[in-house]
């Protein structure tokens, strides 16, 4: 989650410009996710730290565009780190507009990214470059723009073959869909049904300085202004969770009942896992082949006061971690493109490559074909992906029914898109519940 930070109370921007380049550098040159690189930013407080992740947020949210504009002012090699604060000063001054872009007058933000370019490599000479780079681009705006745009991997802020898959899976949705990835999503909670109702807990954020929305039928609320959510109310009590609207679905889906087991199969960071444990009493088993992401699970659920039995393990291999009793639901959130959560992880876009996408089936199939003796007869399997490509979500499980007879979907299948409507402020999921007869 992005936090904003007010340009008056941020710290010195150039600096915050130069923190940013080695996180725009380990995401694109090495491969690392957004979060794993902010986890080792230097920045040196809570401020400075919020005003760099949203720097490199917004940078991700116009990368394509951004680089566009820069191949068409520089026409001579770069150093990396001098590509990657251009890129950053370009993404916000063609953003013109946008909220991040509004915290930096562009003659400030051009003075800043030249003071900035002095701790890149040749620094002083290559200080001149970068004031004339900016200044052209401030005097040649909108041409510059208007040519940039024409393409689509900038218009779109996406890789051919994504723009692409998006169009042929959604003909009538694919610019809608690519226009919310930009966007910068709602921080949005989970009520925690065991401590507060979602209208007490609500009543708490208006009380204390923090307006907020409720969010479809239950327990979902956004907050309007996001702020770091260890100083909004209940944090450490567990009164709340971070997790999108589109996520909480699973839980209510899942549909379990007291004393029922339940296997989570691919649990961590615990985000569902703890939102059906809100909901009923039950014998749960959240496993996850990723021994990190499982101490997550551990740690929220200490936060939040619940229990489960959390098992490291690849859970495709059933005999090196099932006891042999069946489970009444199995909730399986396989690993995926992750297509659908765009808005929220803009690096996403950027890492995946086309190849991911039918290998990630593979996984998943095997996952399904795994974990489907492991249900009882009558039993229902909830399997959940946070993509919006067919392959993960809906023809996935129509070849699972083809080749399972005693599997029976229950219901239509449902296909969340990322549209970010007011009213549909959700993530894209995948949810397909299915019954053993
Ligand atoms: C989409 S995330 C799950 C999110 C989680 N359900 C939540 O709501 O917070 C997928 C998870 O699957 C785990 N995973 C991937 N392959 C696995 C496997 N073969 N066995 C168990 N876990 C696996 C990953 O480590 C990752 O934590």
């Amino acid at each position: 989650m992005s936090f904003s930070t007010p340009f008056k109370t941020a710290a010195p921007l150039a600096s915050t410009l130069t923190q940013t380049v080695p996180l725009l550098a380990q995401v694109l040159q090495n491969g690392q996710s957004l979060n794993e690189a902010l986890a080792h930013t230097a920045a040196s407080d809570l401020a400075q730290k919020a005003a760099v992740q949203d720097l490199a947020f917004h940078t991700l949210r116009h990368l394509a565009l951004a680089q566009a504009l820069l191949k068409s002012l520089v026409n001579r090699p770069l150093s990396p780190d001098v590509q990657h604060l251009l890129t950053i000063a370009l993404a916000l001054l063609a953003a013109e507009g946008n909220k991040e872009s509004l915290k930096y007058p562009p003659h400030t933000l051009t003075n800043e990214t030249v003071l900035a370019s002095l701790n890149c490599e040749n620094g002083p000479r290559v200080k001149g470059l970068v004031n004339g780079v900016l200044r052209t681009f401030l005097r040649e705006k909108q041409s510059r723009l208007v040519a940039a745009l024409r393409h689509p991997v900038a218009r779109w802020n996406a890789p051919q073959w994504w723009i692409d898959g998006t169009k042929t899976a959604w003909p009538d949705h694919w610019q809608a869909i690519l226009d919310a990835n930009r966007l910068q999503p709602p921080l949005t909670l989970r009520a925690n049904r065991r401590v507060n109702s979602r209208a007490e807990f609500m009543d708490r954020l208006i009380q204390e300085g923090h307006p907020c929305e409720a969010l479809g039928p239950d327990e979902a609320v956004i907050v309007n202004k996001p702020r770091p959510i260890t100083q909004l109310p209940g944090f450490t009590q567990g009164a709340f969770s971070v997790q999108d609207e589109g996520a909480q679905r699973a839980a209510k889906l899942l549909d379990v009942q007291p004393g029922m087991r339940v296997l989570d199969a691919c649990a961590a960071p615990g985000g569902k896992t703890a939102h059906i444990l809100e909901l009923a009493d039950c014998m749960l088993t959240a496993v996850d082949s990723d021994a990190a992401r499982l101490k997550r699970v551990i740690e929220n659920l200490q936060r939040l006061q619940l229990r489960a039995q959390t098992v490291h393990a690849d859970a495709v291999h059933t005999r090196d971690w099932w006891d042999g009793e069946l489970f009444d639901r199995i909730l399986l959130d396989a690993p995926c493109t992750a297509s659908g959560i765009v808005r929220r992880h803009p690096d996403i876009i950027w890492l995946r490559q086309a190849a991911d996408t039918q290998r990630l089936a593979k996984i998943q199939q095997a996952l399904l074909q795994a974990l489907w003796p492991l249900l009882k007869p009558g039993g229902k399997l909830l399997y959940a992906t946070c993509s919006i490509w067919p392959s993960e979500g809906s023809q996935q499980i129509d070849a699972f029914l083809q080749r399972n007879p005693n599997a029976v979907a229950l219901n239509a299948a449902i296909q969340l898109l990322p549209l970010s409507s007011k009213l549909e402020n959700h993530d894209g999921f995948f949810y397909a519940s299915i019954v053993k007869s």
